[in-house]
């Protein structure tokens, strides 16, 4: 018997920003197909769990979230899986969790639509395929995104095999969008009232590709074109490898005006031997030299990082490297997890696995100096004066959020601006977390 097509959807994406983008567009592709979006999984014909395998406790997370779809009256919407744990898990994911009708990979979720067919008339529906042929020809244009800000993907996988790492199975090889299509895809998003672009890659610095004249560009050669596109206020890129923080892109930091002053780079550990057994292919003291350089260039850059702690054969001293190294640099902000054994990467089985309670007590004296450190860049802008890009509703009423250029948000009242506007705030107080301002004066547009 053929299932009913369905006519809403719902997705729900974890993990990265590459995932969120993904998410988007398996959304515009949905709606592209005639269907509209649900407000949540309760009402809505199919869900897409657009899912992270990067820790454990992620994946965990997806079977309890397929579980929870049952609804009170016995039925259930048509299941999509899709995203990493899709790509690592494959066939099993079905027989572990029956009521999946679709798993569909990273790198074959055009075929979304295809695959719904296939499940509507009972038939296995699973796509992980990494074609040569880049998915994103096949998916349509980003016309539907209204919002001041968005991602775009332009490099995407992963060829450094990080011994912890899934990704470079679950994303596959290092590929980079052709230039136009990236230009093509940024005008449209500020077509559609995107006034700030964050590129994407799990190593977007390693972004490569001819210009329109074929000459060979790096990430900072894309940026340059990007800087001149009118409409477009501000550009971010995340995320990106030490090593390919090349001398263009470092240099764009100190002279193109809509690139904004945050890097996010990540470092893992602080010793040496550990990002050796990591495959970190730099060393502490090379990631130092990497962020005075881009000070040199720009010295109020916001600096955010990843940090492992409890990595096979990490001792207590490796771990005081980790904080030393936190201490020289001062990050804005930064995201830190206890090591999470992946099947399939090699430290999976290394000697020296350590113990949860070890880890436990690491990460919470790693995580105190971080928030220590964000706290004090908080509070080192009260007083100051900047620009904020207005991005969502606040929590109160009448109170508006937005970033600051170096990633803070900002909470003010709104006083007349609307979501979109570009304004000037006095930053009047700071918490751990984020900045209270009040307006100065709406920027002529
Ligand atoms: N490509 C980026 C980000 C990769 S995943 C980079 O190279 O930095 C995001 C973060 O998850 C990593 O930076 C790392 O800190 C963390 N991570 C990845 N695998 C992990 C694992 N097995 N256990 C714990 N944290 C992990
Ligand atoms: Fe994973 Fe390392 Fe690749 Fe980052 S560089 S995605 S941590 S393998
Ligand atoms: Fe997770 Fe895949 Fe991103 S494993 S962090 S969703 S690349």
């Amino acid at each position: 018997m053929t299932r009913k097509k369905p006519q809403t959807f719902h997705v729900k994406s974890f993990g990265c920003q590459m995932n969120v983008y993904d998410g988007e567009r398996m959304s515009e592709m949905l709606s592209a197909e005639g269907m509209t979006a649900a407000q949540d999984s309760t009402d809505a014909d199919i869900v897409v769990l657009n899912t992270c395998h990067i820790r454990e406790k992620a994946v965990d997370k997806v079977y309890s979230d397929i579980g929870r779809l049952r609804r009170d009256d016995g039925t259930r919407p048509m299941i999509a899986v899709a995203g990493c744990v899709a790509q690592a898990e494959g066939a099993e994911i079905p027989r572990r969790a029956r009521e999946v009708d679709i798993v569909v990979g990273p790198q074959a979720y055009h075929r979304l639509p295809f695959l719904i067919e296939k499940a509507r008339n009972g038939e296995a529906a699973l796509d992980t395929d990494m074609p040569a042929a880049s998915k994103f020809g096949a998916l349509p244009s980003r016309a539907m995104q209204k919002r001041p800000t968005a991602f775009l993907t332009v490099q995407e996988g992963c060829d450094k095999f990080c011994t912890y790492c899934v990704v470079p199975y679950t994303r596959g090889a290092e590929i980079s969008r052709p230039w136009n299509a990236i230009i093509d895809e940024a005008k449209a998003l500020i077509d559609g009232g995107a006034c700030e672009i964050t590129l994407l890659g799990q190593n977007v610095n390693a972004w490569t590709g001819d210009d329109p004249a074929g000459r060979a560009q790096g990430l900072d050669g894309l940026i340059r074109a990007l800087d001149t596109l009118p409409g477009l206020e501000r550009i971010r890129y995340t995320t990106s490898h030490p090593n390919d923080m090349t001398d263009g892109l470092i240099a764009a930091h100190g002279d193109v005006e809509k690139l904004m002053p945050f890097l996010h780079l990540p470092v893992q550990s602080g010793s040496d031997p550990i990002l050796k057994a990591m495959n970190r292919s730099h060393s502490a003291k090379s990631y130092l030299e990497v962020l005075d350089k881009v000070r040199g260039v720009r010295p109020d850059i916001a600096l955010s990082g990843d940090f492992i702690v409890g990595f096979p054969g990490e001792s207590e001293a490796d771990f005081e490297a980790t904080m030393q190294i936190i201490r020289d640099v001062h990050y804005a902000q930064a995201y830190s997890f206890k090591y999470s054994p992946r099947p399939g990467t090699p430290a999976a089985t290394m000697a020296d696995q350590i113990p949860a309670s070890v880890m436990d007590e690491r990460l919470q004296r790693l995580q105190t100096l971080l928030n220590e450190q964000q706290y004090a860049f908080n509070q080192a802008s009260v007083g100051k004066q900047t620009s904020i890009l207005l991005e969502r509703a606040g929590r109160r009423p009448g109170q508006l959020v937005g970033k600051t250029p170096w990633l803070q948000s900002v909470h003010v009242q709104a006083d007349g601006a609307q979501i979109g506007d570009m304004i000037a705030v006095d930053i009047i107080s700071a918490g751990p977390n984020s900045l209270h301002g009040e307006i100065v004066k709406r920027k002529a547009a």
